[in-house]
């Protein structure tokens, strides 16, 4: 009773990780379809088999039970060839029912892989944020992906330092992003709609926050996204926002790119003021915004962020300057 109180804990504890569009469970593309398929294939499967033990066992357990009367030790049985080879042959043969279909998605998911139609996005991981780049349409970004609707997209990940591993359950997954390597995996989303992304690969102090979001938008959207994000400049009106600017032309660029100027140490920053989150965890504010710059490491431990000290009025030139940096709202 207590292993089973423990195990309905459990249960009750992950049912709250049930957010939405992050559950295998509720397939919103072609690939996760595939996975899910095959998941409850085995489910169906392991359940049969359970059923049919704890049947047996029960059987067992009244048919065989001890009787008034007798006494001793009941007839000793050793060997027997029919049942054994029973025994061997049933599992062989629930294991091609689920190898076969496992083994012809795996490759036609390989095969889909190389689609000239497909939109090919890089990812990077990073402790312990996502770059993605659009080496076809000339652009970067970071945290927030956006991918077309009804378009198979290409990933080619890798990583810039330890291994993550890059999972948008809903859409499928997952796959292991290497440093010095690169693997191949295709997803597509068929609704408009927000998804959300994990990194699945215990990778360091802050991996249980290195969460990012999957705007999936209709093909002309995602078309306007992407002309605006090449167009993207950022024009600070107040004093205090233009300011900011310099401060962070002086304190931020060398690691932080807007558009294609700056560096790629740290996440690009293009179109900041669109995210929903700071730093993939917090809401995107103000407040929330200067908590960040104020002590990154309090907020996820163990990032590379530096504490760059500023005063509060520089952070809160910072802060407005990076308000402005607003590309696209669907
Ligand atoms: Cu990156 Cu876990």
């Amino acid at each position: 009773w207590r292993q089973l109180f423990l195990f309905g804990m459990l249960a009750l504890f992950l049912a709250g990780c049930g957010r939405e569009n992050l559950s295998a469970l509720t397939p919103q593309g072609p690939v996760a379809e595939m996975q899910f398929s095959l998941m409850k294939l085995s489910a169906l499967i392991m359940i049969g088999v359970f059923v049919v033990v704890i049947l047996i066992f029960t059987y067992v357990l009244i048919r065989y039970r001890k009787r008034p009367g007798q006494d001793g030790i009941p007839k000793q049985v050793e060997g027997n060839h029919k049942l054994e080879i029973l025994w061997t042959v049933i599992p062989f043969l629930l294991l091609i029912v689920m190898a076969v279909p496992t083994v012809t998605i795996a490759f036609d998911l390989s095969k889909e892989y190389t689609n000239k139609d497909a939109l090919v996005v890089k990812v990077t991981a990073h402790q312990f944020w996502w770059e993605f780049e659009y080496p076809d349409l000339g652009i970067s970004t970071a945290q927030d992906l956006y991918i077309p609707t009804g378009k198979k997209i290409q990933f080619d990940l890798t990583s810039a330092d330890v291994m993550h591993a890059f999972w948008i359950p809903a859409l499928g997954g997952k796959m292991d992003t290497n440093p010095g390597d690169s693997n191949k995996m295709w997803l597509q989303a068929e609704k408009p709609g927000i998804y959300y992304g994990k990194c699945a690969e215990l990778c360091g102090a802050s991996h249980a926050l290195m969460d990012f979001k999957v705007n999936a938008l209709e093909p002309a959207k995602f078309d306007e996204w992407a002309t605006a994000m090449k167009s993207a400049e950022s024009t600070p009106a107040t004093a205090s926002a233009q300011q900011g600017q310099q401060i962070f032309q002086k304190s931020c660029l060398g690691c932080h790119a807007i558009g294609a100027e700056g560096g790629k140490l740290a996440p690009n920053l293009t179109n900041f003021a669109d995210r929903q989150r700071v730093a993939g965890i917090l809401e995107n504010n103000p407040e929330n915004l200067d908590k960040w710059l104020a002590d990154p490491q309090a907020v996820k431990p163990g990032n590379l962020m530096p504490n760059l000290n500023l005063k509060p009025e520089d952070r809160k030139a910072l802060v407005d300057y990076m308000s402005t940096l607003k590309v696209y709202q669907p």
